[in-house]
């Protein structure tokens, strides 16, 4: 009942020469039913040209991060009329490199998802435990406070205009996935959280699994109950192996 979305996010990577040459490999290749729902997230300086050659196609557009105001002396900020401009129709927030490398918070997230909601955007908010916090047990607790301080502001029945990744950090870009069972039980207690608050968004939102996600092992994380796709990061680089995981997620 919940639609399937695979997010490419191409973080740091491709110019807008390499992302053409991605398209033209990647576009012919999907499946003619637009199910999966398919999200590319390139790098700002490749959104308008990646916009523009999936124009009139299933393929939504996403950018990796944005301000919440709409102008402002924000040196090297971008913001959600900026995006809007382009045709972009999604942002990732609260990505684990934002939160780690470029001290993003909670109190940010909790502005920015708002913004990007009220602007249009679909948010795309990423949450996950470190290592430390999963040896340590903290997993459940870690995810609680995420969930709730990073949607404080967005009500009830706003709450399904948000996909959540769950994205565990130890997981990312290090080749060790979490097991199905453990982005299961993430899942599910994200959208216990949510259900908490209004039950009937709970039952729509989209939550995605992310982290090291490859051909190989696409299927069996998205077949478990609570996960309604994924965000992609390494395996999204090459468009054969990024149709091979919409295929997978197509066939579950
Ligand atoms: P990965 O990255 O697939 O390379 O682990 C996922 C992400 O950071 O979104």
């Amino acid at each position: 009942m919940r639609t399937p979305i695979l997010a490419a996010n191409w973080k740091m990577h491709k110019t807008v020469a390499e992302a053409e040459e991605f398209l033209n490999a990647f576009l012919p290749s999907l499946p003619a039913d637009g199910e999966p729902e398919v999200v590319i997230c390139p790098p700002y300086t490749a959104l308008a040209p990646v916009v523009e050659l999936c124009k009139g196609g299933p393929v939504r557009v996403a950018a990796q991060n944005m301000h919440e105001e709409r102008s402002g002396a924000y040196t090297g900020e971008v913001s959600a009329p900026m995006l809007l401009e382009l045709g972009v129709q999604g942002v990732v927030l609260g990505h684990s490199e934002r939160r780690k490398l470029f001290g993003e918070t909670d109190e940010a997230l909790a502005r920015k998802v708002p913004a990007a909601l009220a602007a249009g955007l679909e948010p795309i908010l990423c949450v996950g435990e470190d290592e430390g916090q999963r040896d340590a047990d903290e997993t459940a607790a870690i995810l609680t406070r995420q969930i709730d301080a990073d949607l404080a502001d967005v009500p009830g029945e706003d709450l399904e205009r948000v996909v959540i990744a769950y994205e565990p950090v130890w997981a990312i870009g290090t080749g060790r996935t979490a097991s199905p069972e453990q982005a299961q039980e993430a899942a599910a207690l994200i959208r216990e959280r949510l259900a908490a608050r209004d039950s009937s968004a709970a039952e729509r939102v989209r939550i995605l699994y992310g982290g090291s996600v490859k051909p190989e092992n696409a299927s069996e994380l998205m077949r478990q109950p609570d996960a309604d796709g994924a965000l992609v990061g390494g395996a999204s680089l090459e468009a054969q192996d990024f149709a091979a995981i919409v295929r997978a997620a197509g066939s579950e």
